[in-house]
């Protein structure tokens, strides 16, 4: 079986056992379990310089090489292009996008190091997939270092329509770029249509048919299994105490400005204000990790949720009762698990997303004979997967503060029937579904495309 080679910014830390690993990881893990593969990437430390040569560590037959980032060069790379430009512009956010040429350059600069420290340590019968947003040209280094292995790419986050896109400076170059992979997976039909068009737009029809949808997702019965596990520990026996009876509304995200936070704050405000009902009977914990917080939009966001939460508790709150909890700390994946499956309501809401596994993970998590209800973004990649959740436009306060005040009040019946619904989809497109199918497609001659 040939070697797995699996590029990524952010690799995972071999020291790591999984309470903090991040969704790529976690979906991975079953692909490098079998088979001899290796993780490289960005080592998550800043040096002088961009080192030349990674640091090799071996964990039975699984190898990690990281290399360091010189600060100039993460700085931008990684902050200023890769999450300052192209991160809002994938997430159609062209307004918050700053193109500096300068950004540009340091990004290219670092795709560049990439490739020339992998390139000499690749195999002849390598499996090569790159991963992801921040790596856009590392398949046309690798071509122009001589690399001729099979190469995958795989987005993660939505594909803009093609004109919005090439509007910021240099995207038809980094889609032109893309032509030097053998398969290039996204999540979602939607993300394949517009990635198919803006590579027929600059004249590269062939590399247009190597576009398919593998939506990525989870391992269901495993996160199921933690949620169940941890419902009955200490940590979510002390969080339900505190809720004293009360029913738990429950949102977690990176702390992001595409995860549309402020306007599901305001909807929550809508529903207390418009269903008085709900007063005093409903908590809403919010957890959202401080995430890229060097990045000036981050920053802001951040002032604007502290504002927030001050304002919907100030005007909300009784003595005893604090309507919305919020925390930017992270917290430990069987935790959260625990907490999603005491919440009644999962309330994912992004302005736009590539998937969303927390909204596939509040569906694991649930206990079937009392389900909790999930309200999501229709701009989530995951409602495809999805049928049974509440849909709302997460732009829409209003519609947020009605789904909230129908979720809070469905009966058990209804909300086992949605339940089934969404979880024969999360366990059907799982976290092993997807990286079989894509490996397939990149052994292959060319990609199969997944229905979503
Ligand atoms: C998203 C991206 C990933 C990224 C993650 C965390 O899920 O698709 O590529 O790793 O966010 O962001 P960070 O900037 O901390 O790596």
């Amino acid at each position: 079986m040939s070697r797995l080679v699996l590029v990524a910014n952010r690799v995972p830390n071999p020291n790591d056992r999984g309470a903090t690993a991040g969704g790529l990881a976690v979906a991975l893990k079953d692909a490098v379990a079998r088979r001899d593969a290796m993780w490289f990437g960005w080592s998550g430390s800043t040096a002088e310089a961009t080192a030349t040569t990674p640091e090799i560590e071996t964990r039975g037959r699984l190898t990690y090489a990281t290399l360091d980032l010189g600060r100039e060069d993460y700085r931008r790379y990684y902050q200023g292009f890769a999450n300052g430009s192209l991160w809002p512009t994938l997430h159609y956010r062209l307004g918050l996008s700053q193109f500096d040429r300068a950004d540009y350059a340091g990004y290219r600069k670092v795709n560049a190091a990439f490739g020339q420290a992998l390139a000499p340590l690749l195999r002849r019968d390598d499996l090569v997939w790159v991963h992801d947003f921040h790596l856009f040209p590392l398949g046309a280094e690798l071509r122009r270092l001589g690399v001729g292995q099979r190469l995958g790419f795989f987005l993660h986050v939505p594909f803009p329509p093609a004109g919005l896109f090439c509007a910021m400076p240099r995207g038809a170059e980094l889609v032109a770029d893309l032509a030097a992979y053998d398969v290039i997976g996204v999540q979602t039909e939607e993300d394949a249509v517009n990635l198919r068009a803006a590579l027929v737009a600059i004249g590269q029809k062939s590399a247009a048919a190597r576009v398919a949808a593998f939506p990525v997702g989870i391992d269901a019965e495993g996160f199921a299994r933690t949620a169940a596990k941890a419902a009955s520990g200490i940590e979510t026996a002390r969080f339900r105490q505190s809720l004293v009876g009360r029913t738990l509304v429950l949102g977690v995200d990176r702390l992001d400005y595409t995860k549309g936070l402020p306007q599901r704050f305001c909807g929550f405000a809508q529903l207390l204000a418009r269903f008085q009902q709900h007063r005093q009977r409903v908590t809403y914990l919010q957890v959202a990790p401080v995430s890229r917080g060097d990045v000036a939009q981050y920053r802001s966001l951040r002032r604007e949720l502290d504002e927030w939460v001050g304002r919907i508790n100030g005007q909300h709150a009784d003595p005893d009762w604090m309507p919305l909890r919020y925390m930017t700390r992270a917290v430990a994946r069987p935790t959260l698990a625990g907490f999603m499956r005491l919440a009644r309501v999962g309330l994912v809401t992004p302005l736009r997303d590539g998937m969303n596994l927390v909204a596939k993970e509040y569906v694991a998590a649930q206990d079937p004979a009392d389900p909790g209800v999930l309200v999501l973004s229709r701009f989530a990649g995951a409602v495809a997967q999805l049928p049974g959740a509440l849909l709302v436009n997460p732009l829409d306060p209003d519609e947020i503060a009605e789904a909230l005040d129908t979720a809070l009040d469905m009966g058990r019946e209804e909300r086992i029937l949605r339940w089934r619904s969404m979880e024969a989809g999360v366990r059907e497109h799982s976290a092993h579904a997807w990286c079989q199918d894509f490996m397939a497609a990149l052994e292959g001659d060319g990609p199969t495309a997944i229905a979503a």
